[in-house]
């Protein structure tokens, strides 16, 4: 399947079989979701990746009981920060230079100037901002896993606050932001199967300006 193949084959899986994804194709997932840009490099969020069968069953109710979290192999959370503290930059900036190997003076304008940023910026805006970065790395996850005809569900429908209650998301200073169920569809229970995919038509969506 070539990429365009695999944006067709994919949809948002209603019912899933149960089956576990083989560890090549988790990683390769996950090493899609992890090179994904973000907004200064900052990556504002790490992701958990469940498939612990009992959890797995706790998370379904909070998910309004959609039966993918329950039939899924692995479940992601994505789980933004809950806030852009001057601690969290300055460890991305430190791992930023050792990785490249520069003197910490050469990235401090910019260090600086993105604490200051955000220091100006509400409780309100560092978590939408955070999430427009889960949102891209989400975006990834599923582009990667129709390419390794893995199949997904991207899902926001669950009670974030439950979730961050379940996973201790409080202590850690993160927030829930988004989960991506990926398992095998169920062919012959998921009635999403064989629905045409809607888009919008290419001419309300983009505005060539030559
Ligand atoms: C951020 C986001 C949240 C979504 N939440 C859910 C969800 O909770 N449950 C679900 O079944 N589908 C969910 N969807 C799937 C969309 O409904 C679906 O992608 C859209 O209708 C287009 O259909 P397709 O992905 O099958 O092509 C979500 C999609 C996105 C991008």
């Amino acid at each position: 399947m070539n990429l365009a193949e695999a944006l067709q084959w994919r949809y948002a899986v209603k019912r899933m079989n149960g089956n576990t994804i083989p560890p090549g194709k988790l990683h390769r997932i996950l090493d899609a979701i992890r090179m994904a840009p973000s907004s200064s490099g900052l990556q504002p969020f790490e992701v958990f990746v469940i498939s612990n069968r009992e959890l797995k069953n706790k998370i379904q109710p909070i998910a309004f009981n959609q039966p993918q979290i329950g039939q899924a192999s692995h479940v992601l959370v994505f789980a933004i920060w809950d806030a852009y503290t001057e601690q969290r930059i300055n460890d991305y900036f430190l791992l930023n230079n050792q990785e490249r190997n520069i003197d910490d003076t050469l990235t401090d304008v910019t260090r600086k100037r993105i604490i200051k940023n955000f220091s100006q910026q509400t409780e309100q805006e560092h978590v939408q901002h955070a999430s427009r970065q889960s949102a891209i790395a989400l975006g990834f996850g599923l582009v990667a896993a129709a390419v390794e005809k893995v199949d997904s569900t991207p899902m926001e429908g669950f009670h974030a606050a439950q979730l961050d209650e379940l996973l201790g998301f409080q202590e850690k200073h993160l927030k829930s932001d988004c989960i991506l169920a990926l398992g095998y569809r169920d062919e012959e229970n998921d009635w999403a199967l064989n629905l045409k995919k809607v888009r919008r038509p290419r001419q309300a969506l983009f505005t060539f300006i030559e």
